[in-house]
């Protein structure tokens, strides 16, 4: 695994990190004294076990009372996000909105990052929401749907992307079919649920539950040629895999920012083609969408005409500056670099976990998985085994009926071990 090659192989201890020390919350003093706001996380050098955990932690992730499998749930900030967020904390404190021009300005920079990370052909084509579910409402509200349409989408979705869709079908009179997934050709059968009548087809680009990975390339292509449209809710793959947006062909993608972009929670992206953003009739109005955004004393009411359309009011600066920091940890690194780390640590994974009996459910076939990797245990029920990782300090989930892990790039081998130690201590526990 490059990152960490030449770290010491050593078995592990991890420890239970039970809740940590609380910060009481009340009425401070009346005068609380300045302290310096520099983050300063060092990782416990004996809280793995005695190992020196320096050397098995990626410097932007000084995770010492955690191993985090949990990047399909809500992904850790790495330092720098923290530092970011901390020093636009301050400036906040200190000097105000003094210097909202440079605030601005990170903000067209993190548009230009997040186009970069879309493959899109302008950071203008990006709009920043609040998260995935209201960037799929700005499309399942906003189409012009004729009564007796159907909208297409996979067995086993998340709430979000078949919620909208079934509540807009009741609205607009259309009719929602939700197809079942084989593993081995998904995209025919989901193809194949397509008729004359289908306006919309909306898939996650990766299962949240099984962790199965759908080939966009091919369900793009086609369903451009049969001129039905395509919504991709990108959550379980940004951060994860390269995206490029014209190969999928996909008219409306959305992702919010704190699973694998490694960002808060609160900040999202939502690509809508060009071609079809006046199309989308608009929920939301506010003088930040307009297109003479700016001049209070004009009373134009025009709607810009890029994806600025979709963002009512006042900007998320505080995310933009997190989000910033954490793509530019991405894009640095290389998205092909993060997809290729991932792939070995989810093989490290199943291979260890074939060696304890276990049976990982999520497809192994490279290109049919993203970074989630869902597994039966050996021996014992799901829910005992989650208890007994919680216990360990192993942060996972519990889903599509067995448990989730969801590596990222930056954790080295040990790390891994120690999570598949402590899942065969679960087992036997
Ligand atoms: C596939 C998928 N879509 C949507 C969501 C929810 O996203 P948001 O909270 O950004 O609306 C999740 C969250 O787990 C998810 O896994």
């Amino acid at each position: 695994m490059g990152a960490q090659k030449g770290f010491a192989r050593t078995a592990c201890k991890v420890n239970n990190p039970g809740n940590g020390p609380t910060t009481p919350v009340g009425i401070g003093p009346a005068v609380t004294p300045v302290r310096p706001l520099r983050l300063d996380v060092r990782p416990d050098s004996d809280t793995l076990g005695g190992l020196r955990t320096e050397s098995i932690m990626h410097p932007e992730f000084p995770q010492s009372q955690i191993i985090h499998l949990n990047h399909a749930a809500v992904g850790p900030w790495p330092l720098r996000t923290a530092e970011a967020v901390t020093a636009f904390a301050r400036e906040n404190a200190v000097t105000g909105s003094l210097h909202y021009g440079a605030w601005l300005k990170v903000e067209a920079a993190t548009r230009a990052l997040a186009r970069e990370l879309l493959g899109a052909a302008t950071a203008s084509d990006v709009a920043f929401v609040k998260n995935t579910s209201e960037a799929l409402s700005i499309v399942a509200f906003g189409l012009p749907w004729s009564s007796g349409q159907n909208i297409v989408i996979p067995q086993g979705e998340f709430p979000s992307n078949r919620v909208v869709w079934i509540k807009a079908a009741e609205r607009f009179g259309l009719e929602v079919r939700e197809v079942g997934l084989p593993f081995d050709d998904p995209e025919t059968a989901l193809l194949a649920a397509c008729d004359g009548d289908t306006a919309l087809f909306s898939t996650s680009s990766v299962q949240f539950a099984t962790g199965l990975r759908l080939d966009l390339e091919r369900l793009g292509a086609a369903l451009r040629r049969r001129g039905v449209l395509f919504c991709v809710d990108a959550i379980q793959h940004l951060g994860a895999l390269p995206f490029d947006l014209a190969a999928v062909q996909a008219d409306f993608v959305m992702a919010d920012a704190h699973k694998w972009l490694l960002a808060p929670e609160g900040i999202a992206l939502l690509h809508v083609r060009p071609e079809l953003r006046e199309r989308l009739l608009l929920q939301e109005y506010g003088w930040h969408m307009l297109a003479d955004a700016g001049d209070y004393s004009h009373y134009e009411l025009a709607e810009a005409p890029d994806a600025r359309r979709f963002e009512p009011g006042s900007p998320n600066l505080l995310g933009v500056h997190a989000l910033h920091a954490s793509l530019s940890l991405l894009l640095e690194t290389g998205m092909d670099t993060v997809a290729a780390e991932i792939e070995a640590r989810w093989m490290h994974l199943h291979e260890g976990l074939q060696r304890l009996g276990c049976r990982t459910v999520t497809p192994v076939e490279r290109g049919r998985h993203a970074g989630i990797l869902t597994f039966a245990p050996a021996r014992g029920d799901t829910e005992s085994l989650y208890r007994a990782l919680q216990e360990r300090g192993v942060l996972c989930a519990q889903r599509g009926g067995g448990i989730r892990f969801s590596p990222h790039f930056y954790l080295s081998t040990e790390v891994l071990d120690c999570a598949l130690a402590a899942v065969a201590e679960g087992m036997r526990a």
